[in-house]
């Protein structure tokens, strides 16, 4: 199965709209003239998507994407921003669930759940985030929460919606740490995933899903981690926030 790869830079809390612009001019200009032959997408904070746009100009060959969504349309949620606002800026993608979202502001399935459908009616692409603790790793738990993870979240979601979505695996520890899960670990996380979305979609549909692996993720493991058959791209945190070292995860993990 021939899935393109799709690098996903998460700018977490990085980033206002200045640094925004000097980040894309020197990227597009590292980028101008090279065939690169996977999907390329940035999530910067949402008061940077504006100066996103602007500064990628006629740039087709990145994508955008926001790092959350509201669950509601509209109203009386203080601090949300909701699907049809994000269409707004020409927003391409979501990343749903992510461990610091499902950590910090106590997202729970459900949440994502109903963040992942509002994001399809909206024609959005969910970047769909899943990922154990260490501690759930290491007592045995891993495939449980994995399974749980996945089908709650998931609960409800078409054929034709899930293969809009890409799903993360991001093993928590990894996040951030300097810790990678090794390419074998992330390997065998990622086909037991495909057998999950078999079991829910069928063959034909999990072998078209892509699931990006994120944590840790740098110029130096991107080749290795890439040349395993079911990782297809990368959620990149730390090592995009430089375009040089977002461009060479990018170069290195397509080149594998
Ligand atoms: P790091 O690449 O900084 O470990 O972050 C990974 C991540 O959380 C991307 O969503």
């Amino acid at each position: 199965m021939n899935r393109k790869l799709i690098f996903a830079a998460n700018w977490k809390m990085n980033k206002g709209p200045s640094e925004t612009e000097d980040f894309v001019k020197s990227f597009l200009s590292k980028i101008q003239g090279q065939s690169v032959n996977s999907e390329m997408v940035i999530a910067p904070p949402f008061v940077s998507l504006a100066k996103l746009v602007e500064a990628l100009g006629t740039n087709s060959q990145v994508q955008i994407a926001a790092q959350n969504c509201s669950q509601y349309d509209a109203g009386a949620y203080t601090g949300e921003v909701s699907v049809l606002m994000l269409r707004e800026f020409f927003v391409h993608y979501v990343i749903i669930g992510h461990s610091e979202r499902r950590s910090i502001y106590g997202e729970t399935d459900e949440v994502i759940n109903a963040k992942i459908k509002k994001a399809r009616e909206a024609n959005l692409k969910p970047i769909f985030c899943i990922g154990e603790t260490l501690e759930e790793r290491e007592s045995g738990n891993l495939e449980k929460v994995l399974r749980t993870q996945v089908t709650e979240g998931l609960k409800g979601v078409s054929e034709k919606d899930m293969l809009e979505t890409v799903v993360a695996y991001e093993p928590v520890w990894a996040i951030g740490t300097g810790v990678t899960a090794t390419s074998e670990q992330a390997q065998d996380t990622h086909a037991f995933v495909r057998s999950v979305l078999k079991d829910l979609y069928g063959e034909d549909v999990s072998s078209k899903i892509r699931i990006q692996y994120g944590g840790s993720v740098k110029p130096g493991n991107a080749a290795e981690l890439m040349a395993c058959p079911d990782i297809d791209g990368a959620l990149i945190g730390g090592a995009a926030l430089d375009p040089q070292s977002f461009l060479e995860v990018i170069q290195n993990g397509s080149a594998s």
